[in-house]
């Protein structure tokens, strides 16, 4: 699977200079338009997390946990944008979600570099196929589409996120290994539309679920868990990330924890899941998952970010394999 075709939007700008400036923010207001009318819209969520590593762009490169130079792409919102295409509103920006979030960008921007991390290690090692849950407007398979040009990528998402990811990813230039695949968690069965899809239970598989679990009820963790069981063999890699028991159930001491927590239901996605990372490796076994790591905020501080603030603390994530 050679035909990795990329069109970065800088090169368009480059050519064609303002009038494929007038064309970009055209489409992306078209999109704006469909989307933020729909009952169901878009994650916000995801677009925040697409901010994130936009923003993160600006670091200098020493300093950099992820190199993302597509997230720019996904940004609907005209605050979001502002700060993509203006360097000098991204430093401000960046020092006021360090106050506003203590280590919000550091977690968020390694979970996503852990994540490519796992994929390209595993890629040298006879990796098949990937199925990305929940990716949102992540962009794995193109920041590290060379090791993974062998590699089928499945990305699994709600219909309306995965909308807009289409049509941007349409506009920018789609990987020929990825697939999407629109699914809804808490109604649909994803094993089945993997499945059609061509996600194979044969092969060497990682499933990857970041910035997910805390969303979900835990029946419905329950049902995702017995269901990600079933779509790989033996020795499959499972990563994920998730929150804290304590801060769910709002009984933290932390109180950043706990005013995030409320602004993400404000925002119409509550925090519903958390686990106990006393307790994780003996959840994750009563459904057959063997707990290889659990990454907690010191282990990321000192691997990627040392001179940076500690990644917030009240989430973490595990790497798991198939029993
Ligand atoms: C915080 S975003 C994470 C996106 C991406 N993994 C990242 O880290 O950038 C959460 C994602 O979960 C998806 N999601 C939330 N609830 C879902 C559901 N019930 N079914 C399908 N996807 C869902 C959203 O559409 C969104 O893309």
């Amino acid at each position: 699977m050679s035909g990795f075709v990329l069109t970065h939007p800088t090169r368009k700008t480059m050519n064609g200079k303002i009038g494929a400036r007038i064309a970009s923010r055209m489409a992306r207001r078209k999109i704006v338009a469909r989307y933020t009318s729909m009952r169901n819209g878009y994650s916000r969520t995801a677009e925040v997390m697409a901010a994130i590593r936009a923003l993160e762009q600006f670091q200098p490169a020493p300093r950099r946990i992820i190199c993302d130079p597509y997230a720019s792409e996904f940004l609907i919102r005209p605050s979001f944008k502002l700060l993509a295409e203006f360097g000098w509103l991204a430093n401000p920006a960046t020092r006021a979600v360090g106050v506003w979030a203590p280590g919000a960008l550091e977690f968020l921007t390694i979970r996503a570099r852990l994540s490519d991390e796992i994929a390209a290690d595993m890629a040298t090692d006879g990796l098949e196929q990937i199925a990305l849950l929940g990716a949102g407007f992540d962009t794995m398979s193109m920041r590290i589409g060379g090791a993974l040009r062998d590699v089928r990528i499945f990305e699994v998402d709600h219909p309306a996120t995965q909308a807009v990811k289409r049509e941007v990813m349409g506009r920018i230039g789609a990987p020929e290994n990825l697939r999407f695949v629109a699914v809804d968690f808490e109604r649909d069965d994803f094993v089945e539309k993997l499945r059609e899809a061509g996600f194979a239970p044969g092969r060497r598989s990682l499933v990857v679920w970041m910035g997910v679990t805390y969303y979900l009820t835990a029946q419905a963790m329950t049902r995702a868990l017995c269901q990600i069981h079933t779509l790989g063999g033996a020795g499959m890699r499972f990563a994920f990330d998730y929150m804290l028991k304590e801060v769910v159930k709002g009984e933290s001491r932390n109180r950043d924890a706990l005013n995030k927590a409320r602004i993400a239901a404000k925002l119409g996605e509550p925090w519903l899941f958390g686990l106990d990372p006393a307790t994780v490796g003996d959840y994750l076994a009563a459904f057959n998952f063997k707990l290889l790591k659990d990454y907690d905020a010191q282990e990321l501080h000192a691997r990627y970010c040392p001179e940076r603030a500690m990644p917030m603390d009240y989430v973490r994530i595990v790497v798991c394999e198939r029993v």
